[in-house]
């Protein structure tokens, strides 16, 4: 019996090498573990043996028993081992390769012109100016030398918040330029010394609305950078000074301005300031329309009315103002040909920049 204990333990271990898989040695441990196996039964015959053999082969039937069951458990730890080395082979994270890019924003190319604006204006000592966007009748308009009824309003027409009937003279409107900023910031500045105000120089970006025929020109919605420089001798060579300045930071050194008399209400003298192209350099293109030069803004001296409505005596204060359209400074640059593009979230247009 003794015999027949060794060569159930050499069977069992040498079979325990080809066992590959978990369902193998499953069937391994019912052939020499189970209930009927071989070495169970002579566990089972241990009861008739003789008193004298029983202890030892009692003994050698546990060691045996034991030893299985230890070759057991290793190899099943052994297959468990095998089976996640090869999971980890088959299902493995490959680190190195590219990621799928995060599409990212970009600046919009009327913030990139107004950044470009603000930059060159700051440093000449201007300060940026925030203003509402919805406004009076009264500050968009009668403020700035527009009377109710002024033809010069035909070319700003505006949407309205309220019905003149609920305001009478002065109803709520979308702003149609943001020389209305100048009031506010004036009666600001006044505000702070009363009886001697400081002087300004300030610019104002800003969001502005008219009711227009939408056209590859015009759009209803957009924006303009509203200059005013207030103080006790402020002449038209200051504003000229300034605009020259502001066109060779803008275009370049080398580029020219004009200026064209020209009205508004709100200024005396007023003019027109053309930038020399500075595509052709002032020879004539598609984009100057042969004339050599740009339309950029419109400016003039603040009229004497406007400063005593913002609370600076035009006694002894003179000012500077203009305005101009970032949309139209960035269809130049850029050779954009339709205005409607810049709020027309079109991703194509956009990603342009
Ligand atoms: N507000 C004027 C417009 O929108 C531009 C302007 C501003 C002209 C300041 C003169 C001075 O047309």
């Amino acid at each position: 019996m003794q015999e027949q204990l060794n060569q159930i333990e050499k069977n069992a271990l040498e079979a325990l090498h080809g066992v590959q898989d978990e369902v193998s040695l499953e069937q391994w441990r019912i052939a020499f573990l189970g209930r009927n196996s071989p070495l169970m039964q002579i566990f089972d015959r241990l009861g008739g043996l003789p008193k004298e053999e029983r202890p030892m082969i009692g003994r050698r039937a546990n060691e045996v028993k034991r030893a299985l069951e230890t070759a057991l458990s290793e190899q099943n730890t052994t297959l468990q081992q095998a089976e996640l080395m090869r999971a980890l082979q088959i299902e493995s994270l490959d680190v190195t390769l590219p990621g799928r890019p995060i599409p990212r924003g970009r600046i919009h190319p009327v913030t990139s012109i107004l950044r470009q604006i603000a930059a060159i204006f700051t440093e000449m000592g201007f300060q940026v100016y925030r203003s509402r966007e919805v406004e009076t009748d009264e500050n968009n308009f009668q403020l700035l030398n527009f009377p109710p009824g002024h033809p010069a309003r035909e070319m700003q027409d505006s949407y309205y918040v309220t019905s003149s009937v609920e305001r009478g003279d002065n109803p709520i409107l979308l702003r149609t330029h943001t020389s209305p900023g100048q009031i506010h910031a004036m009666r600001e500045f006044a505000a702070t010394n009363p009886g001697n105000p400081p002087p300004i120089r300030i610019i104002l970006p800003g969001m502005c609305y008219r009711y227009e025929q939408v056209s590859a020109r015009s759009e209803i919605q957009f924006t303009q950078v509203e200059g005013l420089a207030v103080g006790e001798s402020v002449t038209f060579g200051d504003l000229k000074g300034t605009i020259a300045d502001f066109a060779r930071r803008l275009f370049g050194p080398q580029v020219r301005t004009r200026f064209r008399a020209d009205h508004f209400p709100f200024t005396e003298p007023s003019a027109e300031v053309d930038f020399e192209c500075f595509l052709c350099g002032g020879t004539g293109c598609q984009v100057c329309k042969y004339t050599g030069w740009l339309e950029i803004m419109g400016c003039g001296m603040v009229h004497p009315v406007v400063l005593q409505n913002g609370g600076y005596d035009p006694e002894r204060f003179t000012g500077f103002a203009f305005g101009m359209g970032p949309e139209r400074l960035s269809m130049l640059f850029h050779r954009i040909e339709d205005i409607r593009y810049f709020w027309k979230n079109d991703l194509r247009f956009l990603e342009q920049f």
